[in-house]
């Protein structure tokens, strides 16, 4: 192949990137749209929130809700009820400690009995300690996009599990689930009492109710729902896919920085945790939809769970932006491990081992000199799933589609296809250098 084919090939692929980098940034824009959901734009387009990972917040919507210098007096203002969502044990060390006490028009606990509830979706499970509910392979699979579905279906029916580890009765491993749906939960909310949900939208905007508040997640955000939290889903966008990794042990934290110091990466900052909002409306037959031990349940209440007027502490839903992700990696020559990346940990007992990361691969320079730069072959001891927000993966050339996902168990050889290695392998240094192919529009 000569220089001048090499350069148009790789302008092309270049012209690619960044036409589906674009892709990236524009699936981030929060658009106007038609409403589905019965919710309206104004509601959710200009949201307020908290800022900052971990903090002990205070936020109340009406002045005054929240008491003063003491959790739980004789009577709350406003006449409200008391009530705290621990979400870890009592007794863990301070650093530790998730806790916050919520005000509101009546306690949770204010609901019918619960009975069972049968998944739309025959592949919602939880529980992989039991070899008769799932099969074990070593193959590397992937998926193609799961098709939007075309009957009336909300996040909750739409959700089916792909893989996992351990069991929520063990309160160690999780889960890796993904939702295809195109209706907005009605009257009706989810709680999770096995773990913590991180939901990543592939299409589809998400506006979501919770007892601490309302947020909007858009393709390219990603969303913590932690154990226990009610939450309800709306899609004003109607057909709406993601992927969603439940948690059975623990919460995500931020990776420790290391030798990279104090900045980089995911930043503290950029993290946003909803105001206090209420709703104090009777609703006849509200459905409270439970999660427990991978089976779901139901009870019936007269009034929206979304009854919080004001709260305090450091155990709420947040979401975070990818596109503020910082990445990391060599300016010189070879790869840095694709830890690198991650922007959220929940870590073992074992010191340096994780239950699960959230790792992200962002548009980036690749600078490195004499490098094949696409990952490297490997087998780790980690399982990966790998999903696509949008745009490509240089790893793998096509067959990756944006809402698809790929499984490589532990041990399991992976790396680059064919078509990919033998484009990158022809590579000279001097194509990919910035100044001659990357110049900023
Ligand atoms: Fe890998």
């Amino acid at each position: 192949m000569n220089l001048d084919r090499r350069e148009e090939q790789m302008a092309q692929h270049l012209q690619n990137d960044m036409s589906e980098t674009e892709v990236f940034w524009k699936g981030n824009s929060e658009k106007e749209s038609t409403n589905h959901s019965g919710g309206h734009e104004s509601e959710f387009a200009d949201l307020e929130y908290l800022r900052g990972f971990g903090n002990h917040f205070t936020t109340e919507a009406l002045k005054g809700a929240l008491p003063e210098g003491q959790n739980s007096p004789l009577n709350c203002p406003y006449g409200l009820y008391a009530e705290q969502i621990s979400g870890t044990a009592f007794t863990v060390p301070r650093k530790y400690n998730q806790k916050s006490w919520l005000y509101r028009i009546k306690p949770s606990v204010t609901h019918e009995p619960f009975c069972p509830r049968q998944p739309a979706h025959e592949n919602l499970m939880s529980d992989f300690t039991d070899s008769s509910n799932s099969t074990v392979t070593p193959t590397q699979l992937r998926w193609k996009p799961e098709d939007i579905p075309e009957v009336k279906t909300d996040f909750i029916d739409g959700l089916f599990t792909i893989c996992g580890a351990g069991s929520p009765f063990l309160r160690h491993g999780y889960a890796v689930h993904m939702y295809a749906a195109n209706a907005s939960m009605e009257n009706c909310a989810l709680a999770n009492a096995d773990g913590d949900f991180l939901i990543v939208p592939q299409q589809g905007r998400l506006w979501i109710k919770t007892e601490s508040g309302k947020l909007q997640v858009s393709p390219g955000e990603v969303v913590v729902l932690p154990h226990g939290f009610r939450f309800s889903i709306a899609l004003p966008d109607g057909p709406s896919r993601g992927y969603i990794v439940e948690v059975y042990s623990g919460h995500f934290q931020l990776p420790d920085l290391g030798p990279i110091g104090a900045n980089g990466l995911a930043e503290p900052r950029d993290f946003l945790t909803p105001v206090a909002w209420f709703e104090d409306e009777n609703i006849s037959g509200y459905t409270i939809i439970h999660k427990f031990g991978g089976q779901l349940f139901q009870s019936k209440q007269d009034f929206s769970p979304f009854n919080v007027v004001a709260w305090q502490g450091n155990y709420a839903p947040y979401k975070y932006d990818l596109r503020k992700f910082c990445p990391f990696n060599t300016v010189l020559f070879d790869h840095a491990d694709p830890c690198i990346n991650t922007v959220l940990t929940v870590p073992s007992e074992k010191p340096g081992v994780a239950v699960v990361d959230l790792v992200v691969f962002p548009p980036r320079w690749l600078v490195a000199e004499h490098t094949f730069r696409p990952p490297y072959f490997h087998r780790n001891c980690m399982s990966e799933f790998m999903g696509l927000i949008c745009g490509t993966y240089e790893g793998k050339a096509d067959g990756f589609l944006p809402g698809g996902g790929s499984l490589h168990n532990c041990m399991s050889p992976h790396g680059v296809d064919t078509p990919t290695y033998e484009f990158y392998a022809m590579l000279e240094d001097v194509l990919l250098h910035p100044s001659l192919n990357y110049a900023p529009k």
